[in-house]
């Protein structure tokens, strides 16, 4: 059998019975693109960044399943915190926190101090608990905060809006650390929204996908590291084209796309994707689950 379409960890995997092929295909995986390389490479720069009082910021921008949570995934799995046997507490290189599902001040610290292991009460002062987030966080030598979802901060009343904002901004201030930002459209807006956090947090987006080269590079790099028997050459211009109008061209739904058809491939024994197993996979794009949605 000619296995040059898969990584050689791949081929590997085709001695497996099929169930187990179709359990290892849905495992998380990472492929590294374009746009993903160079922010990580911006966020590489921002941890080095020396400290000062005014720190740069970044706001990484895009569209829901477009790959924001599994990038900084990827970023904060390279800078584990670290035991750092000559002084009392760790050494944590990245903080990554979820916002609050609202524009909660306390909410910000809950979540800091939850992923923190810190005990805390419900009925402590917000001034309080601001003081110990920052008295905590001071000794373990942070060199970045990260909040995804940060559009959650950004809905409901405007003051609590700003006051959630400028809670951020202390904690860079104070701290001396770049904040970074991961959200959709809606948090760009409420950002530039305010002057002088706008000239703080650069906008990064993560563009959908589009049928050019880079998209391409994109399916070469999913065929190579699913473990389908035969080539399928994603890269032909009619299956490329299908795959991004079927799954609307976020880098999650065509994962997902992918993945159905190839569990369809696996189970009926035609160990490829075609034009026939991507539209027979079962698969319900985001515009068609809209619309269903619609009808109900
Ligand atoms: N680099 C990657 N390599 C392979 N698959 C990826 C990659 N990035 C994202 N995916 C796939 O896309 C899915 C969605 O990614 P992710 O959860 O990061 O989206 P998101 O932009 O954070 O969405 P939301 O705004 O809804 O939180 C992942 O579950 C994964 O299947
Ligand atoms: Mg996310």
């Amino acid at each position: 059998m000619n296995l040059a379409h898969l990584t050689i960890n791949t081929s590997k995997k085709l001695e497996l019975a099929d169930s187990e092929r179709i359990e290892h295909l849905l495992k998380p995986r990472w492929i590294g693109y374009g746009h993903s390389q160079k922010i990580l490479g911006k966020l590489e720069d921002l941890l080095v960044f020396p400290k000062q009082s005014r720190m740069p910021n970044l706001l990484i921008v895009g569209e829901t399943n477009n790959g924001k949570t599994v990038l900084v995934n990827r970023f904060r799995d390279k800078h584990p915190p670290l035991d750092n046997p000559n002084g009392d507490a760790i050494i944590l290189p990245v903080l990554y926190i979820q916002a609050p599902p609202g524009p909660d001040e306390r909410g910000i610290y809950n979540a800091i101090l939850n992923r923190l292991f810190e005990p805390y009460g419900k009925s402590e002062a917000t001034d309080s608990k601001r003081d110990r987030v920052v008295s905590v966080l001071r000794q373990l030598d942070l060199g970045m905060i990260i909040i995804d979802e940060i559009q959650h901060l950004l809905a409901g009343p405007y003051t609590k809006q700003r006051t959630c904002l400028n809670a951020l901004k202390y904690l860079g201030n104070e701290l001396c650390v770049p904040l970074v930002g991961i959200g959709t459209a809606e948090a760009i807006r409420a950002v530039q929204a305010d002057p002088q956090l706008a000239n703080r947090f650069n906008p990064e987006i993560l563009p959908k996908w589009k049928l050019d080269q880079e998209y391409l590079r994109l399916l070469a790099s999913f065929e190579k590291v699913i473990p389908l028997k035969q080539p399928s050459n994603l890269i032909n211009r009619e299956l490329a084209e299908l795959i991004l109008n079927m799954s609307g061209g976020t880098i999650g739904e065509i994962s997902t796309l992918l993945n159905m058809a190839s569990i369809f491939a696996i189970k009926n024994k035609i160990e490829k994707i075609t034009k026939q197993t991507l539209e027979e996979s079962g698969y319900i794009g985001p515009h068609l689950r809209k619309q269903a949605a619609a009808r109900v």
